[in-house]
């Protein structure tokens, strides 16, 4: 076994400690990582630990999540460089211009949000239950945010509810154009189009499905096609190809990496379980109100 590999299982066993690492990570963090998935199976690991640390190979948004579900321990983030793009787009002065504009309808925020954004709104929720959870509210009206092409894809699969969406958007995602869609369903006329709910609504429309990177991969999981176009981040496919030998993956085009994402290593996996950097810490008054929102998705 790789030395680096050795000396991070040691001191995960020395110090309790897991690695939560989402499936856009590099693909080599998977050999010490205790869980790998999606953002909503990550927070509820990160929610039911009795590990004292945990080490989040995610963007900061994931480990800020971490930390508010399990106050108690201490969460690291391997590089304090990896932010989301989308999560950045939005602050609290156009969050509450945003609300303003559109007094007295329920917020829902994607968990692609900053913990001070979170504070501020009704309700969290992910790409795997955003419709369920915007279902559930049973009202006509909400306003949704950061990300504009989420909750237009919520509004689309549940017809009676208005979803007011913020401006919001993933860089990587919007890569991905409705002519790349054409090119791989002329090129590869027998595989599934597999694309996330963060793509623009013109490519997701072009799509044969649409989910979440889990849902993703519970559908190849349990398709009978063996031969699918990977429309979301490249650690999805690295993945899928790992898992599926005998199935034929194709990347809808090369330049959907999340670049945040892979900031981690390996190496920098070592150094933050060693100095146990760097933490995650939140204002108290932030940190209660951000975990009601993220509280009531799990209600
Ligand atoms: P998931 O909810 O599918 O994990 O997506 C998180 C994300 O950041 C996608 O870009
Ligand atoms: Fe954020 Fe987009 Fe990266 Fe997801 S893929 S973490 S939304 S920048």
């Amino acid at each position: 076994m790789d030395r680096l590999e050795t000396k991070i299982k040691k001191l995960k066993k020395e110090k309790n400690a897991i690695i939560l690492a989402h499936c856009y990570q590099n693909i080599e963090i998977d050999s010490v990582a205790d869980f790998v998935g999606d953002s909503l199976y990550l927070s509820q690991k990160a929610k039911d630990t009795n590990a004292d640390i945990i080490v989040f190979a995610g963007v900061s948004f994931m480990a800020e999540t971490a930390k508010l579900l399990s106050p108690t321990k201490k969460v690291l983030l391997p590089r304090t460089e990896s932010g989301c793009f989308m999560a950045n787009m939005i602050d609290v002065k156009s969050l509450r211009e945003f609300k303003a504009k559109h007094p007295d309808i329920p917020t829902v925020c994607y968990i692609n949000s900053t913990a001070a954004i979170k504070a501020e709104c009704d309700i969290c929720c992910t790409s795997s239950n955003a419709v369920d959870i915007v279902k559930k509210l049973n009202v006509p009206k909400v306003l949704f945010l950061p990300d504009t092409y989420l909750g237009k894809w919520v509004e689309k699969k549940l017809e009676n509810v208005e979803v007011i969406t913020y401006n919001g958007f993933c860089p990587t995602h919007l890569r991905i154009l409705p002519e790349d869609m054409d090119f791989a369903r002329k090129t590869y006329p027998t595989a599934k189009i597999l694309a996330h709910p963060e793509c623009h609504t013109k490519v997701s429309e072009k799509a044969d499905f649409v989910g979440s990177t889990k849902e993703i991969m519970e559908c190849v999981k349990h398709s009978v096609d063996k031969e699918f176009v990977i429309a979301t981040e490249k650690g999805v496919l690295d993945r899928l190809q790992r898992d599926y030998p005998d199935k034929i993956f194709h990347l809808i085009k090369e330049t959907i990496v999340c670049q945040n994402m892979k900031w981690h290593t390996l190496e920098d996996i070592y150094y933050s379980l060693k100095n146990e950097t760097y933490e995650i810490t939140l204002d108290e008054t932030t940190a209660q109100k951000a975990t009601r929102c993220i509280e009531r998705m799990f209600e």
